[in-house]
């Protein structure tokens, strides 16, 4: 069947299952961007924005969510037009194999948002859900902090 879902602020048919998940609908229909790692709603690979609040899409039925705001990594920024929070994932060093990077990228967004200032404690308790296996968090949990003081230097939102 097909369904129009609200992804990245554009209407997106997408050919599912009445039984998938978010996660499998949008990986099946070319939002590739969001990553299944555990598909247990464990690791955050496959974290996006619902209603501008983080979940994890493999938790979600793509049929619960058809009529609201969904926002992947690719919505927050791109490749050719990144994010100010992906650039200085980037700079920092803060991904090696990457495949966390877009839930971390996602949540780390949706902290920002939220909160223009966090501590430390709130930066790990907001990427509480998001595993790396990687980088030991230390250059992610620093990119999230560099991130939120260039934002409030330039008294920018995390848009
Ligand atoms: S793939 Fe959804 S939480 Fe791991
Ligand atoms: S950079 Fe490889 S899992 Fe995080």
């Amino acid at each position: 069947m097909k369904a129009s879902f609200n992804i990245n602020n554009s209407v997106s048919e997408l050919e599912l299952n009445p039984n998938e998940t978010l996660l499998n609908a949008l990986r099946n229909n070319g939002f590739t961007e969001v990553k299944c790692g555990c598909n247990e709603g464990e690791c955050g690979a496959c974290l996006v924005l619902l209603k501008d609040k983080p979940v994890n899409s493999c938790q979600v039925l793509a049929m619960s969510v058809q009529n609201k705001k969904i926002k992947t990594v690719k919505g927050i920024g791109t490749l050719h037009n990144p994010n100010l929070i992906q650039k200085i994932f980037a700079s920092t060093g803060a991904d090696q194999c990457g495949f966390c990077s877009p839930g971390m990228v996602v949540a780390a967004y949706s902290l920002l948002k939220e909160n223009s200032s966090p501590s430390n404690e709130e930066i790990v308790e907001a990427l509480d859900g998001n595993l790396c296996r990687c980088t030991g968090y230390v250059k992610i949990i620093e990119a999230v902090k560099r991130s939120a003081i260039i934002l409030q230097e330039n008294k920018v939102e995390a848009e």
